[in-house]
C-alpha cells in the first residue's frame, strides 16, 4: 500500500481556507445545493459570508470532506449559542453545536457520502468535551437530508421556524454509558 497517497474510501475532513473560496462559490451555484442552501449568490455574497469560516478565531468553522485526494463537499459548524439575527434565541446550553453540509456532485448523492460526511463532523466536534450535543435544521420537506440524519444518529426533536424559514430541529447528543447514543 502507498502511504502517500490518501485511501480513496475513506471520507476525511480539511479546514475550509480562503483559497477554497472558488470552489465554494461554483459549488453552491449547482442546482442540487441552491434547492436547499438558497439561489445561487454571487461569488462577493459568498466571500462575504464565508471567508470568516477560514479564520481560527470564528466561532463559524468550515470544513472540506475529502475522500482520497478528491474534494467532494462542505460543511460547517457554529456555536449555537449567541447565533444572532434572530437564530436559536433560547439555546442556552454553551455546549450546543450546530452543523450544515452538502455533497458537491448530484451524481454522488443517495450513496452514502453524505452520512460519512455528517458522521466525520459528529466525530470531530465531540473530540471537545465541552460539547454537549449537536444540531441540524433541515427544510422539513427535505426528506432525503433528514433520512441522511437519522442515520448518523440524529433524532428529530422540534419543528421550528428560523430566519430561513420552517425547519425540522435534529440532536444528538453526546452517548453517556447510561445512554450510548
Ligand atoms: C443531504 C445530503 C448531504 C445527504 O447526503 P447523501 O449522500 O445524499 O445521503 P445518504 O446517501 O447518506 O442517505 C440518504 C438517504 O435518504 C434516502 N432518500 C433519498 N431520497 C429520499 C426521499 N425523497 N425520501 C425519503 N428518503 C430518501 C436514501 O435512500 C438514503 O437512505 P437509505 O440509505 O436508508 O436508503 C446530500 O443529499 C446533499 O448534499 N443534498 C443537497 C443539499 C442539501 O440538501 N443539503 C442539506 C441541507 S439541510
Amino acid at each position: 500500500m502507498d502511504l502517500d497517497k490518501p485511501d480513496a474510501t475513506v471520507l476525511t475532513l480539511r479546514p475550509f481556507a480562503a483559497s477554497d473560496m472558488r470552489l465554494l462559490h461554483d459549488w453552491l451555484c449547482r442546482p442540487h445545493i441552491a434547492q436547499w442552501w438558497g439561489a445561487a449568490p454571487s461569488y462577493a455574497e459568498v466571500e462575504d459570508d464565508f471567508l470568516p469560516l477560514s479564520s481560527p478565531e470564528s466561532s463559524i468553522k468550515g470544513y472540506i470532506a475529502m475522500l482520497g485526494g478528491r474534494a467532494i463537499g462542505f460543511g460547517q459548524s457554529y456555536v449555537v449559542i449567541g447565533s444572532g439575527e434572530g437564530w436559536w434565541e433560547d439555546e442556552d446550553d454553551p455546549g450546543a453545536r450546530g452543523i450544515d453540509q452538502f455533497l458537491a456532485n448530484a451524481e454522488e448523492l443517495n450513496k452514502g457520502f453524505g452520512t460519512a460526511l455528517v458522521r466525520a463532523l459528529v466525530e470531530h466536534l465531540f473530540e471537545d468535551p465541552s460539547v454537549t450535543k449537536i444540531q441540524t435544521d433541515p427544510a422539513p420537506d427535505n426528506d432525503r437530508a433528514i433520512r441522511c440524519y437519522e442515520k448518523a444518529g440524529f433524532v428529530a426533536y422540534s419543528e421550528v421556524v428560523t430566519p430561513d424559514g420552517a425547519a425540522v430541529l435534529m440532536l444528538r447528543r453526546r452517548a453517556t454509558p447510561d445512554q450510548p447514543r
